[in-house]
């Protein structure tokens, strides 16, 4: 199968298992709510859609392994691997809160090359395959074309479970609170970076992170023509817990402020 074609089947899947993640929302209820670590929430409703997820992925590309959030399936893949999360955002979900998503890629040798984030709030569909240009909805998307600060507004992730660099993040967002128009924190990874990707945020960063709440999401930046890193400009954003994107214009000028911030 072609990218194309592989991506087009991924999106079909994620449409299909969306409408099952919103069916729960008004069926969920506290008492299916788990708690897997310090503020690490699951319900039925990851599990399910994670399995079915797996299930319709097993078919687009059967020789590929799953690296899965709720580890439904471990099946390692010896070029191609699914890396998935199927509801980024639980807690938003938990919550009644209407931010969070599916979050797709198939990595070849360890890169993305299909990735596909569907943010359920706003029934947004977000695509990318590798050279084939990031899309919502079907239509191509780019990052934000603006190159000052001032004007700029930025997303990150609230530390939730480990503190050991919270003082050196509350220093950054002080410094950014008063440099930019404002930092936002939605509650999915996933989403912050299709923001990146459609121009709606400038830059996002998170410490903390797994691959699966980026996987896809980083694919959608680079192909919107925007930059990807870990916070020393490195390629380790997957597995090295931490992840910076910016658009062209930005990506430079915020990266030396997280460096020095959050590396010293
Ligand atoms: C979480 C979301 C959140 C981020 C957390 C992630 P989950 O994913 O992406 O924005 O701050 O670190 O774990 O647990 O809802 O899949
Ligand atoms: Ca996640
Ligand atoms: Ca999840």
């Amino acid at each position: 199968m072609q990218l194309k074609e592989i991506t087009e089947s991924v999106c079909d899947l994620c449409l299909k298992v969306g409408d099952f993640i919103l069916k729960q929302q008004d069926v969920v209820r506290e008492q299916d709510v788990e708690v897997k670590s310090l503020n690490s929430l699951v319900s039925y409703v990851d599990k399910k859609a994670e399995e079915q997820l797996i299930k319709g992925l097993s078919k687009i590309v059967p020789a590929a392994g799953f690296i899965a959030e709720e580890g439904t399936e471990t099946k390692q893949g010896e070029i191609y691997n699914w890396v998935v999360d199927p509801l980024d955002g639980t807690t938003n979900f938990l919550h009644g809160i209407p931010v969070y998503a599916i979050s797709v890629a198939l990595f070849k040798n360890g890169k993305p090359i299909v990735g596909v984030v569907y943010e359920l709030g706003k029934k947004e569909l977000f695509s990318a395959s590798l050279n084939g240009g990031a899309f919502l909805n079907g239509e191509a998307i780019h990052v934000s074309e603006n190159q000052v600060l001032a004007n700029s507004l930025l997303a990150t992730g609230f530390p939730y479970y480990n503190f050991d660099r919270v003082d050196a993040f509350l220093d950054l967002l002080k410094t950014l609170f008063e440099k930019t128009r404002g930092v936002r924190r939605l509650g999915s990874a996933a989403t912050d970076l299709a923001y990146v990707a459609c121009g709606r945020f400038d830059a996002f960063f998170e410490y903390g992170l797994n691959a699966w709440d980026v996987a896809a999401g980083a694919l959608l930046v680079q192909e919107a023509g925007g930059k990807v890193s870990d916070y020393t400009g490195g390629e380790n954003y997957f597995f090295g817990g931490e992840i910076m994107a910016g658009s062209k214009g930005l990506y430079a000028e915020v990266l030396i402020l997280l460096n020095s911030k959050m590396n010293t």
